[in-house]
């Protein structure tokens, strides 16, 4: 039966409100009430009806926060009120001149402060009308920024509709941060790492980034909060606490931790608690913001030039030093990647002492000038490794010379390359007792192979000792169990313990094993997607480039590399090895099987019974691979309309191809034979 329209507008309403409380629990109370699975059904039933009634979509609705055509330049446009900055304070003697210079201007009038911590990210201005977002701007200069609704409405803790009730405001703006979480900033930059980009400095700069990103789709895929701190509305009679309140209700992330002081102590107490507890939190903070709290007296108070008399932000200690670059030493990694580091002059930085920073890579110290001898500042944010930032040059000796990247593996010794498209050098010899290491230290951790007693100790003697070579000698080291405990500091407890991890690593699945060889490009999400693809390590090993390309998430980097990597003759003896060891060289899922059980295939054209998605599903569900491009590989091309160079491409190799009643009846066919 035909669904009338107003049957259509109530599911679509209940699908959006559903989605919007999944989200509101997701992305801002971190109290998820559903599966991954349960939300992805609600919302491709959401896109199926909107795909289908075009005209019902509104801007409002979940599926609209990506989709955004490329922007070719942002526009520039003035904010309703200019967007402030706020006057620093950097002791204790700052804060109570403050506090001082409020009393006089207070006059005697009874007033509380509410303390926030400042967060160390990019400011935004949100507008809704009628409670939907209608547009977000950057600072900018204060006075105009950049508007980019488009990129923001992709930020899941930004609500597109908000939650309206008669206490809270329909119009209004709203303020706040964008920030990126540590360990989300740090998986990221590894990505980047593995797909040889150029990686972010620090989170506050990869936020500016990506918010400056062209094409929401991919801001999108990038991990960013917003935190809301102001609420500008039309009334002026409240104050700036029970507005904290009204932003959470509304539907944002607040800050949890802001507190509410009737004197000045207070205020010095959260700011020297903080500056402790920084380190405690997931994302970055540099200071605390202080705010008084009525609204009218804010308004009493006014501003001077660029920052309000009423707020000032307390700094902490920074996080940069000036310190004497001594040396620039060569790091090499497991995949040969080699890392330039800096040797130090030791320098407390935040209470810690720094005597190594990172340099990334040979364009970098070229970029900023950097030379051995200068005066250089280091940062060091969260938990991030400490860097070198930027060169003093009037501190420079003029007898300065510019750094010259050796061409020689300072290990091994053997010729370093650097490839056309990537930023790194790399060793080649896969012998290099650094790579050797690096790679035994991979293997063994924890996403990895995970084995207890093999930690970066016990590696080194293991390497230095000549007990292994590569990952598969591990397996052979029981054969050694007398000479290994004669080792120093080695014992009969220590020994079986380590014998004992490596014997319970061979229950490992294989993606693990995949993510633990250390191929180049090669993650932890890569190396689950190959094994979706392949079950054994054989039908691996025979694929070629082009083939590997097929599969959505490889591109051509990451195909090389796993097909250089199993075709050299080393590695193609270690990964021998490991499996007559007793690893687990092909994946134990059930494989499903079905009338597409083995067939390639490729979908084009729009199909009018199924979504592109709902199709890959079933011919998954049912055995199949769905790829993405035509080559002599594909068994089957299946139509729908408007199918365009696709098929042509298919007919010209001779490929099978289906029209969407083909298809159907195949899958018909086999629910019936199933059913029975
Ligand atoms: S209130 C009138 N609250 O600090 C000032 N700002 O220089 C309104 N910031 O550009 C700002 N955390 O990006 C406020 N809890 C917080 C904040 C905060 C970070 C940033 C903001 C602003 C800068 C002030």
């Amino acid at each position: 039966m035909k669904k009338n329209n107003s049957d259509i507008n109530l599911r679509i309403e209940k699908l959006r409100e559903e989605i919007r409380r999944h989200d509101h629990l997701y992305y801002v109370l971190a109290q998820p009430e559903v599966s991954d699975a349960k939300y992805d059904e609600l919302y491709a039933e959401l896109k199926k009806i909107e795909d289908e009634n075009p005209h019902l979509i509104t801007p409002d609705s979940p599926t609209q926060r990506v989709g955004g055509a490329p922007t070719k330049e942002f526009q520039n446009v003035t904010h309703s009120i200019p967007m402030l900055s706020l006057s620093n304070t950097y002791s204790e003697e700052d804060i109570r001149d403050f506090d001082k210079r409020v009393n006089g201007l207070l006059e005697g009038r009874q007033y509380s402060y509410v303390c926030e911590l400042k967060f160390d990210g990019v400011s935004l201005a949100i507008r809704y009308e009628n409670g939907i977002l209608k547009s977000a701007i950057t600072r900018g200069d204060g006075v105009q920024g950049d508007e980019i609704t488009q990129n923001v409405k992709t930020i899941r803790s930004v609500p597109l509709k908000l939650n309206i009730s008669s206490t809270l405001p329909r119009n209004c703006e709203i303020r706040g941060e964008v920030v990126m979480n540590h360990t989300d900033f740090n998986k990221m930059n590894e990505e980047k790492e593995l797909t040889g980009e150029k990686l972010f400095a620090n989170p506050r700069n990869s936020v500016a980034g990506t918010l400056k990103l062209q094409d929401p789709q991919i801001v999108g895929t990038r991990p960013l909060r917003f935190i809301a701190y102001l609420l500008l509305d039309q009334l002026n009679d409240g104050n700036h606490f029970d507005n904290l309140h009204k932003l959470k209700q509304l539907g944002f992330l607040v800050d949890t931790n802001a507190k509410r002081f009737d004197d000045i102590e207070g205020v010095i107490n959260f700011w020297k608690e903080w500056e402790i507890k920084r380190e405690s939190l997931p994302f970055d903070i540099d200071g605390i913001v202080v705010k008084v709290n009525s609204l009218r007296q804010q308004e009493m108070l006014g501003a001077i030039a660029k920052s309000p008399r009423w707020a000032i932000a307390c700094k902490f200690k920074s996080r940069k030093a000036d310190t004497i670059l001594l040396d620039i030493k060569l790091q090499v990694g497991r995949t040969g990647t080699i890392t330039p580091v800096a040797i130090l002059e030791p320098v407390k930085i935040g209470g810690t002492m720094v005597s190594r920073a990172s340099l990334y890579n040979e364009d970098y110290i070229r970029e900023k000038d950097i030379r051995i001898g200068d005066t250089v500042v280091v940062e060091r944010g969260g938990d991030v490794i400490p860097k070198v930032t930027s060169v003093l040059f009037e501190n420079r000796k003029k007898t300065s010379v510019p750094f010259i990247f050796p061409k020689k593996c300072p290990e091994c010794k053997s010729k370093l390359v650097r490839f056309d498209d990537e930023a790194n050098y790399y060793c080649e010899n896969s012998e290099c007792p650094m790579q050797i290491r690096g790679r035994i230290i991979h293997w063994a951790a924890r996403g990895a192979m995970d084995i207890s007693g093999l930690g970066d100790a016990v590696v080194d003697q293991l390497v230095s000792n000549e007990f292994v070579h590569n990952v598969a000698d591990l397996y052979d080291l029981f054969k050694f169990r007398d000479k290994l405990k004669s080792l120093e500091r080695w014992g009969e407890k220590s020994v079986d313990n380590l014998l004992d991890g490596i014997e319970k690593s061979k229950s490992r699945e294989f993606n693990r094993i995949l993510f633990a060889l250390g191929i180049r490009h090669v993650g932890s999400s890569i190396s689950q997607v190959i094994v979706d693809h392949f079950s054994t390590i054989e039908e691996l090993m025979k694929v070629s480039v082009e083939n590997l390309q097929n599969i959505n998430e490889i591109g051509p980097k990451i195909a090389e590399s796993i097909v250089r990597y199993l075709s050299d003759p080393h590695n193609k003896k270690v990964v021998t090895r490991l499996k007559a060891a007793g690893l687990k060289m092909a994946s134990q899922r059930n494989k499903k099987s079905g009338p597409f059980q083995g067939k390639n295939i490729v979908l084009t054209g729009s199909l009018s019974n199924f979504t592109r998605d709902q199709a890959k599903e079933l011919i998954e569900s049912l055995g199949g691979k769905v790829s993405s491009t035509v080559s002599k590989n594909i068994d089957i091309l299946v139509v729908g309309l408007d199918a365009g160079s696709k098929l042509e491409k298919a007919k010209k190799l001779g490929i099978e191809t289906w029209d969407e009643e083909k298809f159907l009846s195949i899958i018909n066919l086999h629910k019936k034979v199933t059913d029975v």
